[in-house]
């Protein structure tokens, strides 16, 4: 197997962070061509160096990371530090990190890389708002076609909504942004909370990450430690969802993985419903697919991988 190339378009966040160390556990199924941060889960100044933060943390300083877009398309920014704390990366001591930001924008990385490499080679594993990946498609929408396949978490069907009763964070904070992308006709598989839901931080999956006995292993547990309150309280479940790793496991073994190839689309219009990402699971339309929509995952499967990919580190 040759390692896919990607971009891995982020807003750390806890479980955003979990989605790098994975990726960079991994050489042989993934290369990290650079990480390009958004305005999400916290604002942009502190997702850039909290990506900064985890390279360092899996000993990859050489990793190129990007500030990309500040705020949405068009709306103000709504963050999430009720669910992520005031850094985004609470839980564990947080230190400065000293390995650059680069200096180019994020959304001109991914249009250079995409123009650069041979088309059909880059996948996009977007963690956050998808305002950068829209920027890009919109600034340079030959880079489209160019595009492997987009692996995202974001939107929900059965689970519906998690910061409104009808929205999932990352759709609702930028929907026009996540338009333009559903719509770009490029290659999409999407993680929505249906299936992100049943990926929980359990206290004995957190305790193996912690018996890992590396700092690695610590710096994660104490991520988790602190992330999976928020779900615990709202929720009455047994952690919190891993989201975002969800995209980057699926590069690596998406036999652990099911679900349907459906038409989704996005409220842009309705106060009420803004964000929601309606989605045609059950075929009642006769909208075409434009994604593949999963629904369900082996999370014991999903948890030792990632258990003994972060001991590589
Ligand atoms: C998504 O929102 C963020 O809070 C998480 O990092 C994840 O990407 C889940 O709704
Ligand atoms: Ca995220």
């Amino acid at each position: 197997m040759t390692a896919r190339k990607v971009i891995i378009d982020t807003d750390p966040g806890q479980d955003d962070a979990v989605a790098l160390l994975l990726a960079l556990a991994s050489p042989e199924e993934i290369t990290v061509l650079g990480i390009t941060c958004v305005a999400g889960n916290v604002p942009l100044s502190l997702t850039q160096r909290n990506a900064r933060i985890i390279c360092e943390v899996a000993g990859r300083p050489d990793v190129a990371v990007f500030a990309g877009r500040d705020a949405p398309l068009c709306r103000p920014l709504v963050t999430a530090e009720e669910v992520h704390g005031k850094t985004g990366l609470d839980g564990p001591d947080l230190f400065e990190p000293t390995m650059p930001l680069q200096a180019q924008n994020g959304v001109d990385f991914i249009i250079e890389t995409l123009r650069r490499e041979p088309a059909g080679s880059v996948t996009l594993c977007p963690l956050g708002p998808l305002s950068n990946i829209a920027a890009a498609f919109q600034a340079a929408p030959d880079i489209v076609e160019r595009v492997q396949e987009i692996v995202l978490m974001g939107g929900a069907y059965f689970e519906v909504g998690n910061v409104t009763p009808a929205a999932e964070f990352n759709i609702y904070v930028d929907p026009e942004a996540a338009d333009i992308v559903l719509k770009s006709g490029a290659e999409i598989t999407m993680m929505p909370l249906d299936v992100t839901h049943k990926a929980l931080t359990t206290r004995p999956r957190i305790e193996a990450l912690r018996n890992l006995n590396t700092s690695v292993g610590h710096f994660t547990a104490e991520m988790l430690d602190f992330f999976e309150r928020f779900d615990i309280e709202k929720y009455g479940s047994d952690g919190g969802p891993l989201h975002d790793p969800c995209v980057i496991a699926y590069l690596i073994q998406p036999n652990l993985f099911s679900g349907r190839r459906i038409n989704v689309e996005i409220e842009t219009q309705s106060e009420l419903t803004l964000g929601m990402t309606v989605a045609d699971w059950w075929g009642v339309t006769n909208r075409s697919p434009n994604v593949l929509f999963i629904g369900d995952l082996n999370a014991d499967g999903f948890f030792t991988l990632i258990t003994d990919r972060l001991a590589q580190l």
